[in-house]
């Protein structure tokens, strides 16, 4: 069976999508009307996306109970009415990307706790400015949105850097801790959560670091606005490997300038590649940019690869339900 994917897909995980005896992957460009046109001239019945947006021909291309397999575990990209108005599966591939998401997600946190892109600069252009910097051990982290990467990221900033942990998210405790697998009590020690709120409002203002988790969904658009900047410590350090839409970028930037954020690692952005808005966030020296990279490990991206496949296989075979199956609403 023929499967178009997209090339910077193909070439993440080549070895493992090469190897398959049952899909022939094909690599094709990003462009919707492209795969569209790839889809109808080969009768294909399933494609492989990576993030970018599909909002039209896509769906149509697609024959009833089609697979849209989405190269990773974001699925803001695919459009949950047009996947159902042309009832198309969809899914992704969650939990074999968190570590290396929380790790970028950490190393972006030391990176700016520890100012270490703007030294490396400084030294780099003959200037020797040496600066006290804080330890993570002495400040509180809070981590919005405790999914598996959340969960990853909160037990390696506690376990591994001793950070106080703070976390929001919907639904009580006890059911983030079976979703994920952990006793309540499991989660408290092994993630060092001291405080639980499902409104993150509540523990903003306590937060020396923030990092954000949260999926993608019409309510966690521009989560990070003017009001929640105002909500939190003078000078909070920001770290983003969740989604651009997520942060308000000129709100963000006008935080930066009035000084409320200290601090900004991003590897997400509204527009991708980052295109500035009204104020350019590459001007800042505290903002610390990585192009979309979180989840690129070499392993990582064999993990997702090998899901792909598998959820293929699920999906060819008849049982769709055992794949990773993303229910959109
Ligand atoms: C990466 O951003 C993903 O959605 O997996």
């Amino acid at each position: 069976m023929i499967v178009p994917i997209g090339r910077k897909e193909y070439e993440k995980g080549k070895a493992i999508f090469d190897a398959s005896a049952r899909f022939e992957f094909i690599p094709v460009g990003s462009d919707e009307d492209e795969i569209a046109e790839f889809i109808r001239a080969r009768d294909c019945r399933a494609v492989v996306l990576g993030v970018e947006p599909y909002r039209g021909a896509l769906y149509e291309s697609l024959p009833t109970g089609g697979m849209i397999c989405r190269f990773g575990v974001g699925t803001d990209g695919v459009d949950p009415a047009l996947s159902a108005r042309h009832q198309l599966f969809v899914s992704n591939t969650p939990g074999v990307l968190d570590q290396s998401v929380a790790e970028h997600a950490i190393f972006l946190m030391g990176s700016l706790i520890r100012h270490i892109t703007m030294l490396n600069e400084q030294v780099k252009r003959g200037e020797w400015l040496p600066r006290p910097a804080a330890e993570l051990s002495d400040l509180t982290l809070a981590v919005i949105g405790l999914g598996g990467i959340g969960a990853k990221t909160a037990r390696i900033a506690h376990q591994g850097f001793g950070m106080n942990v703070l976390a929001a998210q919907h639904g009580t405790l006890a059911k983030s801790a079976a979703r994920l697998g952990m006793t309540e009590e499991e989660m408290v020690e092994g993630l060092g959560i001291h405080a639980w709120s499902e409104d993150a409002d509540e523990i903003l203002p306590q937060a020396d670091v923030i990092s954000l988790h949260l999926p993608v969904r019409p309510d966690t658009i521009g989560f990070f606005n003017r009001r929640r900047f105002a909500l939190c410590k003078r000078g909070v350090l920001l770290v983003n490997t969740g989604r651009g839409r997520l942060v308000d970028e000129s709100a963000l930037a006008e935080a930066l300038l009035n000084g409320q954020v200290g601090g900004a690692a991003l590897d997400v952005f509204e527009h991708e590649p980052y295109q500035p808005g009204n104020v350019d966030l590459r001007e800042f020296d505290q903002v610390i940019m990585t192009p979309h990279v979180a989840s690129n490990t070499c392993a990582s991206n064999r993990r997702m690869a090998q899901k792909v496949v598998d959820n293929l296989t699920y999906w060819a075979d008849g049982h769709p339900e055992q794949a990773a199956l993303v229910y959109q609403d």
